[in-house]
């Protein structure tokens, strides 16, 4: 069984994949902002889900998770780089350094979490980058620091695989919609978020459980052979 660092678990994908992880027997680091959630997944985890409440916006609590954790959990087999944010939409010519956020969140976070994780991972493990299809499918003009942000992701995602010649495996997913409270905000709330899903090929947007059901399997030794990829999970979305 092998221990997973999952950032974003309090919540919708991050959430789905840590309780898919714990169901398969591994030990899952569990980062995220809300206390309450995190320690109600503790608490249903199975003594193998460990919560650690981290602000992803400020570099100084990653270091100290780091610090804290080496300890206790000096080996880590695979990373979810999950947790994001899309600020606040605005005009491109309108973004300011207010938005800088929202790359510390999506780009700096995973990148400094790889960094200080590099030390404790095992052979083979397995970092996988929550990306969006925004950024390199689709443009929307109101979303330039969050598409940006994800773009630059699958930059780092294959600029470290071809670093580490398989010696650690990154891969970058693209989930299309999905039905979590943060498409619900970008779409000023559920309703209008299912409404907007009947224009979806297939009619409604993803369970975070399909999506989790993705990561686990390129976590996992079955996906060996697959290393710097961006798979785009999307039922079909950016068909059409
Ligand atoms: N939903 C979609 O349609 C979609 C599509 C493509 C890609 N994605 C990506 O999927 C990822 C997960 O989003 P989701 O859809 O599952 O949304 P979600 O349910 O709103 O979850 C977002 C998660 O990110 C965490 N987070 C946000 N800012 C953080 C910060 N500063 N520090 C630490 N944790 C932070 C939240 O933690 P707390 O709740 O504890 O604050 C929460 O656990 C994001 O990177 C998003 O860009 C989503």
């Amino acid at each position: 069984m092998k221990t997973y660092l999952v950032t974003g678990a309090t919540s919708g994908i991050g959430e789905a994949t840590a309780l898919q992880l714990i169901q398969e027997g591994h030990t899952v680091l569990a980062l995220g902002r809300n206390e309450t959630k995190g320690r109600d997944l503790e608490t249903n985890g199975h003594g193998r889900l460990f919560f650690f409440q981290v602000d992803l916006a400020v570099p100084s609590e990653i270091e100290r998770f780091f610090e804290t954790t080496k300890e206790d959990f000096p080996t880590i087999d695979g990373i979810f780089n999950n947790a994001g944010t899309f600020g606040k939409p605005v005009a491109p010519e309108r973004v300011t350094d207010q938005q800088t956020e929202v790359f510390q969140v999506n780009y700096h976070a995973p990148e400094q979490i790889i960094q200080r994780a590099a030390k404790r991972l095992s052979r083979g493990a397995s970092i996988v980058n929550n990306s969006a299809i925004v950024g390199h499918v689709k443009f929307p003009a109101m979303l330039l620091p969050y598409a940006s942000s994800k773009s630059a992701l699958l930059t780092l995602t294959k600029t470290y695989a071809a670093r580490f010649h398989g010696k650690y495996r990154f891969n970058a997913i693209c989930p299309g919609p999905v039905d979590t409270k943060l498409s619900h905000s970008l779409y000023g709330g559920k309703e209008k978020f299912d409404l907007a899903m009947k224009h979806h090929l297939r009619g409604h947007a993803a369970h975070p459980s399909e999506i989790a059901e993705v990561v686990c399997f390129l976590l996992s030794d079955k996906a060996s052979y697959i290393n710097g990829q961006t798979l785009i999970v999307d039922g079909g979305y950016t068909l059409t």
